[in-house]
């Protein structure tokens, strides 16, 4: 199996069985958007619980949150991503491809390259401009200037007519094109507000409530995740980059110095977080960001990577963000965001007591980017032969138990003698303990099992016609295929132990 065709493999098992679906799909899609299935909801919500559970549930440093996708726009002047959240964006004059400047082909300023034109399919050959790339689509150097798009998505709040507004001003003559555009720009603005393109702010802003009603002491931590938004220049690969996706991002408040130490011990708790749930955890690496890569706030980063079939592609952030956003949404608000210590003494003063800006670590996963990651790395094929000696393929999600969708799949032999009774039963002991479990009773038990080996169910019990008299039912092993008689009353128990221990 060649990389790509591995990608192409995940992409039609998630719409055959129902983990992700093109957007709008009875119109024609909606390019890049999509939407996860009957079993890519489970999965993505059983990463998320895992991440909560890892980071909230099982610390007593971090809390949660779950703020509002839409904010005051005043956030997104102070986070700086009204000026500086943006991507130079490209128009090629021959193929009309629209591009990032940054990720186009490089070539060496004023080489000649050959492209095919357009307008007539001939091959022609020119020179390369002093940008040094050339069109990623058709290979031309014939390209607009560079300008920068914003990537967030800017819709507006309240009643108010802006078209109406506009379209006043188309009338007043006086203005020229550049003024025209400004008016409509600024009148635009009165009542934009923006979708919010990372989770992260809302934490900084409610900051000050959050150590109100929860008198945390540093080191602490505010977790949240939810849906983010940017209009992506290029979206691509799949799930991995869409303009609407999830994250799940901590905000991991310290002490002044004690910053490096804490970028340390966040970047080796994420990846063990992320290994522990995978087949292959050596396709996890770290990278540390080059001194150019850094974002504006941040003074030293690295990304959780994974190994994609296209090579070592961005998972998670982990940056060390100073106390750049603290103190900007205080110089922006007015509002004081800091931390007193009564129990350190100030270091300017020597007085015990001490406020401060705390500094933070932000580990900034994407979860909608973690699904595909882990459908990558469960992805398995196995070859075999079937019941009549034929050769066939076995394919497998081998995904950790704690994110496959079900955890168990019962099934009755055949579809009477009480059997589908006996089945239903087990099925609702399973449901009354909060565990998903799935009653199938459709097609041969083969084909059953081959189904959900497919969709990474980890045991599949068997009620059969001994069940009857024994009280005993088979549990099948997904990964080894090994199969176990238990009794039926230690079914659920046994299936419960597994998930504990995995
Ligand atoms: N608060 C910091 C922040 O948002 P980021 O590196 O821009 O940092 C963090 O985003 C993570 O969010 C990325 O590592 C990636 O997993 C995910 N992510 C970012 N843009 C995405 C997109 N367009 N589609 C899917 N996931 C995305």
């Amino acid at each position: 199996m060649t990389e790509l065709d591995l990608m192409t493999k995940i992409i039609s098992l998630c719409k055959r069985r129902g983990f992700v679906f093109q957007s709008s799909e009875i119109y024609g899609g909606l390019k890049s958007a999509y939407d996860f299935g009957p079993l890519g909801a489970e999965l993505k919500r059983n990463i998320a619980a895992e991440w909560w559970r890892s980071v909230v549930h099982q610390r007593e440093d971090i809390v949660g949150l779950d703020a509002a996708i839409m904010m005051h726009p005043k956030v997104w002047k102070a986070s700086g991503h009204l000026a500086g959240f943006s991507d130079p964006l490209v128009d090629c004059h021959n193929c009309k491809e629209r591009f990032r400047a940054d990720r186009a082909p490089r070539a060496a300023p004023e080489t000649n390259v050959t492209y095919k034109r357009r307008a007539d399919g001939k091959e022609v050959t020119e020179q390369v401009r002093q940008a040094g790339y050339v069109c990623p689509q058709c290979g031309s150097p014939d390209l607009s200037e560079e300008r920068q798009f914003n990537l967030m998505f800017r819709t507006s709040i309240g009643p108010i007519d802006t078209i109406e507004a506009i379209a006043n001003e188309l009338n007043n003559k006086s203005l020229n094109k550049f003024e025209l555009r400004k008016k409509i720009e600024a009148l635009i603005q009165e009542s934009a507000i923006y979708l919010r393109p990372e989770t992260a702010q809302a934490m900084f802003v409610q900051f000050q409530n959050v150590v109100q009603a929860m008198s945390p002491k540093i080191p602490f931590g505010i977790a949240q995740q939810g849906k983010a938004f940017r209009n992506e220049i290029v979206t691509e690969k799949f799930i991995f980059r869409t303009c609407e996706f999830e994250q799940m991002e901590i905000e991991y408040f310290v002490e002044p110095g004690t910053e490096t130490a804490w970028l340390a011990y966040w970047t080796a708790n994420r990846v063990a977080w992320w290994r522990k749930y995978m087949s292959n955890p050596q396709s996890i690496r770290l990278r540390r960001h080059e001194a150019k890569e850094l974002a504006h706030y941040a003074s030293d980063c690295y990304d959780v990577e994974y190994l994609y079939p296209w090579g070592w592609d961005e998972l998670e952030g982990i940056a060390s963000r100073t106390d750049y956003d603290l103190k900007s949404h205080s110089q922006e608000s007015s509002v004081k965001l800091t931390y007193f210590d009564p129990q350190k003494p100030d270091p300017q003063s020597g007085k015990m007591g001490w406020r401060y800006t705390p500094y933070v670590i932000e580990p900034s996963a994407g979860l909608t980017r973690a699904v595909l990651v882990y459908l990558l790395d469960a992805y398995a094929e196995e070859e075999g032969v079937d019941a009549d000696g034929k050769a066939k393929t076995r394919v497998i999600l081998k995904l950790h138990p704690r994110l496959a969708p079900y955890k168990a799949a019962v099934f009755p032999l055949v579809k009477k003698d009480g059997l589908p009774e006996v089945a239903r039963r087990i099925v609702s002991e399973f449901f009354k303990s909060g565990i998903n479990a799935r009653y199938d009773e459709q097609q041969s038990i083969g084909k059953r099992y081959a189904r959900h080996d497919e969709i990474g169910t980890p045991y599949c019990l068997t009620i059969d016609h001994q069940t009857l008299e024994d009280r005993t039912v088979t549990i099948r092993y997904r990964d080894s295929t090994l199969q176990d008689r238990i009794k039926i009353d230690d079914a659920l128990q046994t299936v419960k132990n597994h998930l504990e221990k995995a």
